[in-house]
C-alpha cells in the first residue's frame, strides 16, 4: 500500500499533488470524500493537482482541459484521453492507494 498524504493535507473542495517515489499523484477532497488521478494532465505539462477544482472537476491550468475527478473521464477539450485513476484507502488519517491497482474510465 503506498501512503500519500494525511487527510488534513487537502482542505475540502481543493487538490494537492503529491510527490513519491512511486510518482506523482493528485489528491482531491471533495466533500470529505477522498480521490486520486495522475497528477500529469493527459494532454501536457500540467499538474491536475495544482488545477482549479468545481463541480467534482478539476481544471488543468495549462490549457483550460477539464477532467472528472472521480471516474478520470476528460470531460472538455483539448483533453480526450482519461486519467488513471485508484480507490482510496483510508488508514490512520493518510490517504492511501495499491499502486498496481490503476484504472481508466
Ligand atoms: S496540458 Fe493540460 S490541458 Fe493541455
Amino acid at each position: 500500500m503506498l501512503r500519500l498524504c494525511p487527510t488534513s493535507h487537502v482542505p475540502e473542495g481543493e487538490g494537492r499533488k503529491v510527490e513519491t517515489a512511486e510518482g506523482d499523484f493528485a489528491v482531491f477532497n471533495l466533500g470529505g470524500v477522498f480521490f486520486v488521478t495522475q497528477n500529469a494532465c493527459s494532454h501536457g505539462p500540467g499538474h491536475l493537482g495544482e488545477g482549479r477544482v468545481c463541480d467534482g472537476e478539476v481544471e488543468c491550468d495549462v490549457h483550460g482541459g477539464r477532467f472528472d475527478i472521480r471516474s478520470g473521464a476528460a470531460t472538455r477539450e483539448p483533453c480526450w484521453e482519461p486519467l488513471l485513476v485508484w480507490d482510496v484507502i483510508l488508514d490512520q488519517g493518510e490517504v492511501c492507494i495499491r499502486l498496481d491497482q490503476g484504472r481508466t474510465a
